[in-house]
């Protein structure tokens, strides 16, 4: 069993009066313990209880089981350039073809395994008995009106009032362009996405709950400015809906959070103001909702050097100046942050603009730190889609509380030629066994849990049934 406090005294055991236990009673106290719980284990079974439980935990454990498979992917890497588009062996004539060049290269033969057509898009509304629940990993993934869902750098709110997921993110559905020769592709802001959906599937359109401002120039929404990584959640005391994001200047100086609000989960959003958080620069953000109601926001800061955590007021609308500076040095970003059993969890890319990177994950006692690096959690696939992340990069990480430990993953492949076609990566991540690097220990044991991150061509929530549909 693992032990949380490293710091904890070891307890001295003592027998009745205070004489010291000798090691042969302790350890047949133990052994006795452990025949009378087998004992009780059997009669339980016997009178049906037990058979219960276990049949339980054997569902559990097969549910599980389905979500740990390892799936292999074998992707040949097609002939040099030489042999192929003249257009594309003019742009990169020296550098030898990667699984990487081939994602970012528009003609790549290759372009039908990243990006599929419509002809395979995942369509909630098609009688597709066979289908139904089934997540297909960088197909189009369609709402219930049979248009492309369009929530990139998107996180979920459940809403206990509704009993209803809410899925919100960037809409980019305009033209991909570059505001000049050096600068980062972009689309016009239109704002953001939000669908609604009971089984985290079949996902009907709410509109647009915060849209860009089309005329006047000096707003922080000004569709020629930028709107990234929406993120909202709830809060109890006001009963609103709070929604933080990254605002920016299409050169990405400005570096600031935008906070908005809403009395309902499909808005429309209210927007407030704009700020550089604790007076930093701050580019990709996500914000965590803790288990006793403080929300914190993350974001990477110092030019992406590192990343900042601090607690938001109690009316989730702003923040006290109260900061700590985590992952130092680490150039992070794309964070996404959960919780599993008292321990905090997150997910991050490198730095490399939309092109997919590896991913880490890191862990911690406190959301405040210290957070350390575990490794890349991904499992699967092969060596590139692990040190590629699956050609994706985080964006929230999703508890599966009818699964405690796991989790849905949820990533964004975005597509640099034509943003609006990026496509979505959900996948099953799980918390349980040694962490590959346990940095720290405690007694011999790895303080820290492993976090995986199964890659599937096709998968779907173990309980969830055609049946339920
Ligand atoms: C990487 C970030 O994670 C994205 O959200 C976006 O800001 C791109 N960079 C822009 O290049």
């Amino acid at each position: 069993m693992r032990m949380r406090n490293k710091y904890r005294k070891p307890t001295t055991l003592r027998c009745n009066a205070g004489t010291r236990c000798s090691f042969p009673v302790l350890v047949w106290s133990l052994v006795g313990c452990l025949l009378m719980l087998h004992l009780y284990s059997l009669v339980r079974h016997k009178d049906g209880v037990g058979g219960e439980i276990q049949t339980h935990m054997d569902h559990h454990h097969h549910l599980f089981r389905e979500l740990e498979e390892v799936e292999e992917e074998d992707i040949q890497i097609p002939p040099p350039k030489g042999k192929r588009s003249p257009r594309a062996a003019k742009r990169r004539p020296k550098r030898p073809t990667t699984l990487i060049d081939e994602f970012l290269d528009e003609s790549s033969q290759l372009r039908h395994v990243f990006f599929p057509d419509e002809k395979t898009a995942i369509h909630p509304m098609k009688d597709a008995m066979n289908d139904s629940f089934y997540y297909y990993p960088g197909r189009i993934w369609l709402d219930t009106d049979g248009n492309p869902i369009q929530a990139h750098g998107g996180g979920i709110l459940y809403d206990e009032k509704s009993r209803k997921y809410y899925w919100y993110g960037e809409f980019k559905d305009g033209p991909t362009y570059r505001a000049h020769k050096k600068a980062a592709a972009r689309v016009d802001i239109i704002g953001v996405g939000c669908y609604s959906s009971k089984d985290l599937w079949t996902w009907k359109h709410e509109g647009i709950v915060l849209a860009a401002e089309e005329t006047d120039e000096t707003h922080d929404l000004h569709k020629s400015n930028v709107l990234e990584r929406p993120k909202v959640i709830y809060n109890e005391k006001t009963g609103k809906y709070v929604m933080w994001m990254h605002v920016d200047d299409a050169n990405y100086t400005k570096a600031s959070v935008g906070v908005a609000v809403s009395d309902s989960p499909t808005g429309p959003f209210d927007y407030l103001y704009s700020k550089r958080p604790h007076g930093f620069d701050s580019r990709d953000m996500t914000i965590f909702k803790d288990d006793d109601g403080v929300a914190y926001l993350i974001y990477s800061s110092e030019d992406n050097s590192e990343l900042h955590v601090g607690p938001l007021n109690p009316d989730y609308l702003d923040m006290p100046h109260v900061m700590r500076k985590i992952l130092v040095g680490q150039h992070r970003e794309a964070p996404a942050v959960f919780k599993y059993q008292g321990t905090y969890y997150m997910i991050t890319s490198g730095c490399t603009g939309w092109a997919p990177n590896e991913a880490l994950a890191h862990a911690s006692e406190s959301i405040l730190g210290t957070w350390e690096t575990m490794g890349n959690p991904c499992i699967g696939g092969n060596k590139v889609f692990r040190q590629t992340t699956f050609f994706a990069q985080s964006t929230f990480v999703l508890p599966l509380p009818e699964l405690p430990g796991s989790f849905i993953f949820v990533a964004d492949r975005w597509n640099p030629a034509d943003l609006r076609d990026s496509r979505y990566v959900w996948l099953p991540l799980t918390v349980g066994g040694a962490a590959d690097q346990p940095l720290d220990y405690n007694f011999g044991f790895p303080l820290w849990s492993r976090v995986s991150i199964y890659w599937h061509k096709r998968w779907r929530l173990p309980y969830m049934r055609t049946e339920n549909k």
